[in-house]
């Protein structure tokens, strides 16, 4: 199946598609069919909303199969923040690197107990006819107290990642892509079209 990425997220994209070629399917890049400028205003009020979003928009565009995620950092101790807001935490200008600092600075002087945190993905799959299919993945951790590691993308460094004592900087990004937020939203996702196809991996080929 071929399947375009509602994404321009270099590091995203690499993930997906790791995980995506586990399941036949191909996916095409919005640079690929020519929409690598295309800014859509993410205006939804939670993930499910703005990955829909993303999703309907360049279906609409292609008329293709869809596939949008969107993702964030939910720190329980600043009440969910960033959560949807996640790229553009410290401002209009955010970079990873600004927006690690602002989550330190947020967080100076809270203890280990109080730095409980979560990545949320949310993906949506929408087909030419309407069909929709909706997962998410959800992964625990900590926010570290300092930069660790230099994997990754984003908060990746801060993300202490609940059983492994390290932050997903740390990590190999093979076992990263095993136990991610999106990782667990794909897996998810392989299942509901499995489902959605009769269960045959041959279908999901065609
Ligand atoms: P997006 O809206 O789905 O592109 O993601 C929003 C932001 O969440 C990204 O810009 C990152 O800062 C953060 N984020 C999402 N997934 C990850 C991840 O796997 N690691 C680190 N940061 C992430």
């Amino acid at each position: 199946m071929k399947c375009v990425l509602a994404s321009s997220n270099k590091h995203k994209l690499d993930e997906i598609n790791k995980i995506m070629n586990e399941f036949n399917i191909e996916l095409i890049t919005m640079d690929e069919i020519g929409l690598g400028n295309l800014e859509i205003v993410e205006d939804g009020n939670t993930f499910e909303e703005n990955s829909f979003i993303k999703a309907e928009t360049v279906r609409d565009i292609t008329n293709l199969p869809t596939i949008a995620d969107d993702s964030g950092l939910m720190v329980d101790y600043l009440n969910g923040e960033p959560g949807i807001y996640s790229a553009r935490y410290s401002g209009k200008n955010a970079s990873y690197e600004t927006n690690n600092t602002k989550l330190l600075a947020e967080l100076s002087g809270v203890g280990t107990v109080d730095r409980s945190a979560r990545f949320i993905t949310v993906i949506t799959l929408l087909f030419p006819n309407g069909d929709k299919i909706v997962v998410q993945g959800i992964v625990e951790g900590e926010i570290s107290e300092k930069i660790c590691g230099e994997n990754g993308f984003g908060y990746d460094s801060l993300f202490i990642v609940k059983g492994y004592g390290i932050t997903f900087a740390e990590m190999d990004s093979n076992l990263k892509n095993q136990i991610s937020h999106r990782a667990k939203a794909l897996q998810e996702l392989r299942l509901k079209l499995e489902n959605y196809y009769g269960d045959s991996n041959e279908n999901i080929n065609s």
